[in-house]
């Protein structure tokens, strides 16, 4: 049975200038649900990274709820906020985000100081991960001496180190070729068949729709469509037998 882990109601954002209001997501209600790899999907100026923002609690809609396991998450505090992004959530930034003055292991271990692990085992993780993503010879490097697909590739391996339940990327292929493309996304996709975790990927890169286990189209700040790929749902469930 699919498990309902987040869920999405009646959302409403909308940005206030000078002279006019601009609803920028109009009525959006979904779920998330765990061991899945969810997708949102639609053009430029849609409303997806604002959508991502509002489900891991970093903007607060103009109204409507986010449900968190449960916990409607815009009643709670800002510290409460914090700690279950700390805790819970793993976050891919379109623009990565990565701290200049840090080497690319370094940047990777941050999730886990925060969460006061010691330094020697929090490097190890760290070390274990940018492995598995491919960047071995990029360890001590500074983010300004990586390409942007090695920098993308360095932002993966930090929302994945602390274990999250909830994985959230925007655009995580966007500066990959095919090759590191599929790298990351096999490395998503795993995560995603995990009975405790899920996945959720927005993009408008059409090579990798077929890593999706549902794709929510999205346009002009609204839900268009919902589709289920039943082929892969099925092949998923059989892996886990
Ligand atoms: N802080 C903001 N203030 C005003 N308008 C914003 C703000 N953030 C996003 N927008 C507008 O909201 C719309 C959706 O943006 P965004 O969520 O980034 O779209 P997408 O990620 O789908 O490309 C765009 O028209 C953008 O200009
Ligand atoms: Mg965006």
């Amino acid at each position: 049975m699919d498990k309902e882990f987040i869920s999405v109601k009646n959302i409403v954002m909308e940005f206030a200038s000078a002279d006019m209001v601009t609803r920028v997501l109009d009525d959006i209600n979904l779920t998330i649900k765990k061991n899945k790899l969810t997708m949102i999907v639609g053009p430029s100026g849609c409303g997806k990274t604002t959508l991502i923002s509002i489900i891991t609690a970093m903007l607060t809609p103009t109204s409507g709820s986010v449900f968190f396991e449960g916990r409607e998450v815009f009643a709670l505090s800002n510290l409460e906020k914090t700690l279950l992004r700390q805790k819970n959530i793993g976050f891919v930034f379109q623009q990565y985000n990565l701290l200049s003055t840090l080497t690319a292991s370094e940047n990777v271990s941050v999730p886990l100081l925060a969460a006061k692990m010691p330094f020697q085992e929090a490097n190890k993780r760290a070390v274990r991960i940018l492995q598995a993503v491919g960047l071995d010879k990029h360890m001590n490097q500074l983010p300004s001496s990586l390409s942007g697909g090695e920098q993308q590739r360095v932002a993966v391996a930090r929302s994945l180190v602390h274990e999250p339940q909830f994985i959230v990327c925007d655009e995580p292929t966007a500066s990959l070729d095919q090759e590191n493309g599929k790298k990351i996304m096999d490395n998503l996709k795993k995560i995603s068949q995990n009975q405790d975790r899920a996945v959720l990927v927005v993009t408008h890169d059409n090579r990798i729709f077929s890593y999706a286990d549902e794709i929510i189209y999205m346009n002009d700040g609204k839900i268009v469509d919902i589709k289920y790929n039943k082929k892969l749902i099925k092949k998923t469930k059989t892996s886990n037998k």
